[in-house]
């Protein structure tokens, strides 16, 4: 079995928090071979945690032929510009989100790979989250019916003040939160290149001037029409999922989903009738009909429990099969690139906020 021998880029919550710890559950998969990360303190913690001297340029890596992939977990302003030196230089890169500023830049990362031969992948690890692939399932089985709107929603009710908060670093809640919503919405639509974009945005509590609630709304002929929210000014705790179809319904969350459906065979027959509805004996009524609703649900078993984790480790599965068995990765660039022109059209929509 070949270990993909990895160099992480960043020691924050994104390259140590998530990608080492997913690593680490995967050691005979992926080994760490090099640290890097320009603060001489996330140096000092990454000699202390794993007993190895971090680098502090990632151009350090440039030159060696022992590194199979290379995670780029810095800070989200410079993605494109780091992923695009390493695929040039020869690396394969995994790049966290957001991969780019706007679609140009993310073009340009593109044609790095392109003319270099080298592969690059862009880390959305929220399409593998084991609630979202259940619901994936239950629309295919048709039982919803044809799905007429989703809302995917990722609220809170908190401050923030670091570097996630500031426009400039390419950060804000659209860029930072929604690309996972806004992955999961265009897949949900399939990717129509003809998508409408209609986004508000404001600052409510944020200290950079960043937005931090974002609503969204996506359209596209034949597609279920898509909402999206992602707002630090709600706090009681609306579903992540909700779908609604010409037979049924869906609602949850990571830990937790159910959905409701009626199948047109065992319904009451019925016939449009334009009087007054009334019932036998004249009395008005409203709607009188019992349908025979189907209830199902889903929860999580297993190392799917631990939701957040699962999706990450669902994700690295699946690279590792793409990198060693030529298995095509499931996030496609060229969805990420329809991901950076529908956020570019939103920030272009509240253009006002960041003045
Ligand atoms: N996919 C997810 O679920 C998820 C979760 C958290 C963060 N992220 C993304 O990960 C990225 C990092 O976020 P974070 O929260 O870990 O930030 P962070 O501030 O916690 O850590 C970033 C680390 O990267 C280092 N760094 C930055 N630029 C560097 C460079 N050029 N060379 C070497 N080291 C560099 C910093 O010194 C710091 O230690 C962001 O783009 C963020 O959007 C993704």
């Amino acid at each position: 079995m070949k270990t993909i021998r990895v160099a992480l880029i960043g020691y924050g919550r994104s390259g140590r928090n998530i990608h080492r710890s997913l690593m680490s559950q995967l050691p005979e998969k992926y080994q760490i071979a090099a640290f890097v990360d320009l603060d001489a303190q996330r140096r000092a913690l990454i000699r202390r945690e794993n007993g190895v001297e971090a680098l502090p340029d990632y151009r350090d890596l440039f030159g060696r032929r022992d590194i199979d992939l290379v995670v780029n977990a810095s800070y989200s302003f410079d993605h494109a510009r780091i992923s695009a030196d390493l695929l040039r230089h020869g690396f394969n890169v995994l790049s966290e989100k957001p991969a780019a500023r706007d679609a140009d830049e993310f073009a340009s990362t593109l044609r790095a790979a392109r003319e270099s031969g080298s592969r690059y992948f862009v880390f959305q690890q929220y399409r593998f989250a084991p609630a979202y692939r259940r619901i994936r399932e239950v629309v295919e089985s048709g039982k919803l019916g044809r799905i007429i709107q989703f809302t995917f929603t990722f609220d809170s009710f908190a401050r923030r003040w670091d570097w996630q908060t500031v426009h400039g670093f390419n950060a804000g809640n659209l860029h930072n939160m929604g690309p996972h919503p806004l992955d999961w919405a265009l897949d949900m639509m399939g990717f129509p290149e003809d998508v409408s974009v209609f986004c508000a945005m404001d600052r409510a509590h944020f200290f950079g001037d960043g937005e931090d609630f974002v609503k969204l709304f996506l359209r596209a002929p034949g597609a279920p029409l898509g909402e999206i929210e992602v707002s630090a000014s709600y706090a009681y705790g609306k579903n992540t999922y909700e779908l609604q179809g010409t037979r049924g319904c869906l609602t949850g969350t990571d830990v937790g989903l159910k959905w409701q459906y009626y199948r047109d065979e065992e319904a009451p027959v019925q016939r449009l009738d334009t009087r007054s509805m009334r019932a036998a004996d004249a009395t008005p009524v409203y709607g009188l009909e019992t349908l025979p609703i189907h209830e199902e649900s889903w929860q999580p078993t297993g190392y799917e429990v631990d939701a957040f984790n699962a999706k990450g480790l669902n994700c690295y599965n699946a690279l590792y099969e793409t990198l060693t068995e030529g298995r095509p990765f499931l996030i496609r660039n060229e969805e990420i690139m329809l991901q950076m022109r529908v956020t570019e059209e939103a920030y272009r929509q509240n253009a006002a906020l960041f003045r």
